[in-house]
């Protein structure tokens, strides 16, 4: 049996391998996820400008420079991987927001400071964490009261369903969670953790979250004709959603 911390391992290793696949992003839109709606399209954010943010799983910082491009006041980001926090200093290098980063789990995060920031944001980063419960405690503690946590996360239904011989199946249980180790994930190991909606929802209130909005809507195009055996295809997202949003504050 795996424990977290060779998990969170195992996965620095690998994202540090595949950093330079998800070197992608634009700071003319915030993406939530393929299939999904834009924050152009939802406003979670709310005022973005002279406001101290958060970004857990900041990647190669592509979210940070759209925050800092829309005024923020001070921004800082949290990564696991070496090799996407060096990444993500280059790209904000030159924004003149001040961007601290702490290259660390997110599971624990030296540094963090209580009560300082106005909102937090995560993409697609948030469920690789091996424990959601103290993840969103790190969170809930950095937060000021009444401040802000969107994040968006692969759609738990989404993980456990592929597309085969020109059907959807389920790949695996919805209703047994856990990790399941990956050999060779994009080439190399990783292991992914799978949880149900509920499971977000309930650690989120454990937490001392106040939900403010789910969003489980799928971006489709009934003239899409790309190939639905890709892991995010149109024909999948007609089906399920490909994403789930949710929007919170701490009280
Ligand atoms: C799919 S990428 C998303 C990056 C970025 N938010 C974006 O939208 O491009 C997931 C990120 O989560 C980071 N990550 C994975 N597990 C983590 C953990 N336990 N603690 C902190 N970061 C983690 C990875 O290094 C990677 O940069």
């Amino acid at each position: 049996m795996l424990e977290q911390r060779e998990m969170i391992q195992i996965n620095k290793s690998g994202w540090d391998k595949v950093a330079d696949q998800f070197f992608e992003g634009s700071f003319d839109i915030l993406d939530y996820g393929d299939y999904a709606p834009t924050e152009e399209e939802l406003h979670l954010l709310g005022q973005i400008e002279d406001s101290i943010i958060l970004e857990v799983g900041c990647g190669s910082g592509h979210t940070l420079e759209y925050l800092a491009k829309r005024g923020a006041r001070e921004l800082w980001g949290v990564d696991l991987s070496s090799s996407q926090i060096n990444t993500a200093k280059e790209v904000v290098s030159n924004l003149g927001t001040p961007v601290t980063f702490i290259e660390s789990p997110m599971e624990d995060i030296p540094g963090l400071p209580d009560s300082y920031f106005d909102k937090a944001v995560s993409i697609y980063a948030l469920g690789w964490t091996v424990n959601l419960q103290k993840t969103l405690s790190n969170i809930h503690r950095s937060l000021k009261l009444g401040g802000t946590l969107v994040f968006s996360w692969e759609h738990p239904v989404h993980s456990v369903v592929e597309y085969a011989n020109e059907q959807l199946r389920f790949r695996r249980s919805y209703v047994i969670e856990g990790f399941e180790k990956h050999d060779s994930w994009r080439g190399t190991p990783i292991v992914m953790q799978y949880r149900k909606v509920s499971t977000f929802i309930n650690e989120l209130i454990n937490a001392g979250f106040v939900i403010d909005k789910i969003i489980e809507d799928s971006t489709f195009d009934d003239n899409d004709t790309s190939n639905s055996s890709e892991w995010y295809s149109n024909a999948k997202a007609r089906m399920i959603p490909s994403t789930l949003i949710i929007k919170c504050h701490k009280v």
